[in-house]
């Protein structure tokens, strides 16, 4: 039998003044309020200690619109003994018994969690209307019904026989439990690491970011009532450190995805290197590590499309995207004009909680992120080879709040355009229209990441050189267009180098890590 259709979920409008955001805004109101207690999920039951932690919103850090429940290693230890007690009954449920689960938490967000997730995004995590549905509601609505999609694509492909024998394959979940650690920036992803490794069988203990709990908590709301079973997903708020120590020290570790900083991600591959004697197979390890992602812009390019690009692919969300433009390479022919509508609209951008949904930009994560970016701010401004050319105003009187901020420099390894930022601040290098080769060799060759990027160009000759200089400069590439906003099922997405493994969250190739195939040949 096949499986219900995939299609892309279709993105609400919330055209002002709608149903659709007169609605959201009621339920971002009344959660707003309501001092919500997030407890740990483990064994499918919640888990509450006595160390109450309070949850501010970006917005508005004075406010507190709940409590989440902190964890130390003995819930680490429940929670790996939950999973691996839940394995041997969900490995034996028959895979169409599993995608139906989360095919029904598709439909459940699709509908009446909806409001409830995109609401949760936006107080905890500070994310506007717009960009809080293409994420928590459809990437991850997405994500559930074409997972399913692509295991039953794998599990139908089988190898071919021969006269008298039949060869088959088997596709095994891991043996052992996996563990999920997840970011704040995206719902979406947080969401589908666990399940989708779920989905594929395995048993997993599930580490969302300490900044996202507020819908990590409306996910596991929304697999309970799917009819996920009792610890096959368990969801805990403990150190990381700690954590990623005593997880990856267990021998049944079979499994890590993983979506967060390099550094971290490299921490945990040594710290699976120096534990590799203990365990029962090899770990799969998957990881997408952030980036420094690109605009290289030649001198045929639209000028409109190039600010357009440049503006949303630097502010949306704050440029806290891990496919966020933040560092341009703009010809001088076309500069002024480049820079003349980008400040036009950058002019139009309204700044301030997603409350309002004409917001564009709102507040970034927490205190940390707003010193990190008025720190490239204050020295751009005292710096001899960068200036602040546009914004550059930062206010935390209320929310942390940083507003599009252009910086140009004159040296292209200045360190606002060699190193990630994660805030809405994009780095311009001009160059001379003669020196286009050389700077592809720059953008290729001054970060250490690979994740995504733009060339904007009309001439097809300039398009296909960019596309040959930059093959290993992103594992998702734009031509003419922003380097954010993958679709999944559409543009699988994932990059190399420092950005991660390159497993393609959104695609078969990511669900084929989460299987081990056995194959069998028998001879009649
Ligand atoms: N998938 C997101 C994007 O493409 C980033 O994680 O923008």
């Amino acid at each position: 039998s096949k499986v219900p259709a995939v299609i892309n979920e279709p993105v609400k409008a919330y055209i002002p003044g709608s149903d659709e955001v007169k609605s959201l805004i009621a339920t971002y109101k009344k959660m707003w309020k309501e001092k919500t207690e997030i407890p740990m999920i483990i064994g499918g039951k919640e888990v509450k200690t006595d160390k109450k932690i309070k949850l501010s919103s970006p917005q508005d850090h004075q406010h507190n619109f709940g409590f989440y429940f902190e964890g130390d290693m003995s819930h680490v230890d429940q929670a790996i003994g939950s999973a691996l007690a839940a394995k041997s009954k969900w490995n034996a449920l028959g895979w169409e018994h599993r995608a139906s689960i989360f095919l029904k938490a598709a439909e459940l967000i699709a509908g009446p969690y909806r409001d409830i997730i995109n609401a949760a995004t936006m107080i905890g995590q500070s994310k506007n209307v717009h960009q809080t549905e293409i994420d928590a509601a459809c990437e991850f609505i997405d994500f559930l019904r074409f997972n399913v999609e692509f295991m039953t694509e794998m599990y139908a492909e089988q190898p071919v026989s021969d006269k008298g024998i039949w060869n088959r394959v088997e596709y095994r979940p891991l043996e052992g439990f996996c563990f999920a650690v997840t970011p704040f920036n995206f719902t979406a992803i947080s969401g589908n690491l666990p399940t989708c490794m779920a989905l594929m069988g395995n048993v997993v203990v599930w580490k969302p970011s300490d900044k996202q709990v507020y819908s990590a908590k409306v996910i596991m709301d929304v697999l309970k009532e799917a009819g996920l079973p009792d610890g096959v997903i368990n969801m805990i708020f403990t150190d990381g450190k700690e954590t990623a120590e005593k997880v990856l020290a267990h021998p049944d570790f079979a499994g890590l995805h993983f979506t967060g900083s390099t550094k971290v991600f490299q921490g945990m591959w040594k710290m699976i290197g120096d534990n590799i004697h203990n365990y029962k197979s090899y770990p799969r390890i998957v990881g997408e590590t952030g980036g420094k992602d690109f605009v290289m812009v030649h001198p045929s390019a639209n000028v409109e499309a190039v600010a357009t690009g440049l503006v949303r692919g630097a502010f949306e969300y704050q440029g806290q995207k891990c496919s966020a433009a933040s560092r341009a390479y703009i010809p001088k022919s076309l500069w002024n004009d480049v820079k003349a509508v980008m400040e036009a609209q950058i002019k139009t951008i309204k700044i301030g909680s997603p409350e309002d949904p004409s917001n564009f930009v709102n507040a970034v994560i927490d205190k940390n992120s707003f010193e990190k970016c008025k720190g490239y701010i204050d020295r751009a401004n005292a710096a001899s080879d960068a200036n602040v050319i546009i914004g550059g105003k930062y206010d935390d009187s209320k929310g942390w709040f940083v507003h599009p901020t252009v910086i140009e420099t004159i040296n292209p390894y200045y360190e606002s355009i060699v190193e990630e930022i994660f805030g809405p601040i994009l780095t311009v290098y001009i160059y001379e229209d003669e020196n286009w080769n050389e700077t592809l060799k720059l953008v290729d060759t001054s970060t250490q990441y690979s994740l995504t990027g733009s060339i904007f160009a009309q001439d097809r000759y300039a398009i296909e050189e960019a596309y040959k200089a930059l093959e290993n400069a992103s594992g998702n590439f734009y031509i003419n267009d922003k380097p954010t906003g993958a679709v999944v099922g559409q543009q699988p997405f994932g990059g190399s180098r420092a950005s991660g493994t390159n497993d393609k969250a959104g695609s078969k190739m990511n669900l084929l890590r989460w299987v081990s195939v056995r194959s069998i040949k028998e001879t009649f």
